[in-house]
């Protein structure tokens, strides 16, 4: 495995780039409404990111993904490819940013919702918002990433929806995606042994319904097997000597 600790000064990039994500999620929510098409989020991110910050969208020609970010709306489990479609009523999206700055990647998500969320939908949502929190507040020198796993995957089922297996979250630098795989399931005291200067990200994907997903033939968007509800948060950390520091915190975390 090729873990990377970062510098002092790469920690401090890292910081840049992680304000940077956090700052394009909250500029685009009051954007997030009845009538626009994820096509019109993605150009008005990607515009912010570019003029505005001066920044890559990390996303844009990824292994061929044509967009600067991920829409994933309902049942669309990640990776979801801005396009034509109309955002309605009751709608769930989650927004992935992955922006470069100075060389070093942040990159965050978050649910969002069009007018009022179904209770479903907002339990969901919630469940996956906090699991990821449980998870974060493992981390920390000599704890595991079975630590991390555990306590979401047992947040998750305590509330009976399921953890997708297939992603993860990941190491995160000057490469997107880097060692460790973060996952979101597991068992405490085991798996990789985290140090400070790491820095990874942590995003459960959590279904409604059954864990299992389907990769549409785009090569791209995944989608739940059953079509139920997903949802995801997505926060990137910074492993210090005494525990952790969350790069992507938005002004509502703050
Ligand atoms: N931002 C996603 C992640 O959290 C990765 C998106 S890759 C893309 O790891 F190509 F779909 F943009
Ligand atoms: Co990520
Ligand atoms: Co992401």
């Amino acid at each position: 495995m090729n873990v990377t600790i970062k510098t002092p000064a790469e920690q401090d990039k890292m910081r840049v780039a992680g304000r940077l994500a956090a700052d394009v999620l909250d500029m685009i929510g009051e954007h997030v409404k009845a009538g626009v098409t994820t096509d019109q989020l993605n150009e008005i991110c990607h515009e912010f990111i570019t003029e505005k910050q001066e920044a890559i969208p990390a996303p844009l020609n990824y292994r061929g993904f044509p967009k600067s970010i991920c829409t994933s709306v309902n049942h669309v489990v990640c990776h979801g490819i801005p396009g034509e479609r109309t955002l309605k009523a009751g709608d769930a999206v989650n927004i992935d940013i992955t922006v470069i700055k100075d060389g070093f990647h942040g990159d965050t998500s978050r649910m969002f919702f069009v007018g009022k969320p179904g209770i479903q939908a907002e339990r969901l949502s919630e469940v996956a918002r906090e699991s990821m929190w449980l998870g974060i507040e493992q981390i920390a020198p000599g704890k595991h990433l079975g630590d991390v796993g555990e306590v979401i995957q047992k947040n998750v089922e305590r509330n009976r929806f399921s953890v997708v297996r297939e992603y993860c979250g990941h190491g995160i630098g000057r490469v997107f995606h880097e060692d460790p795989q973060v996952l979101h399931y597991g068992k405490a005291g085991t798996g990789f042994e985290l140090r400070a200067g790491m820095t990874l990200t942590v995003e459960p994907m959590v279904n409604a319904g059954k864990r299992d997903v389907r990769l549409l033939p785009d090569g791209w968007t995944v989608v739940t097997k059953d079509h139920k509800l997903s949802a995801q948060w997505e926060h990137t950390i910074l492993i210090t000597d005494t525990g952790f520091e969350v790069l992507t915190l938005g002004a509502n975390d703050r």
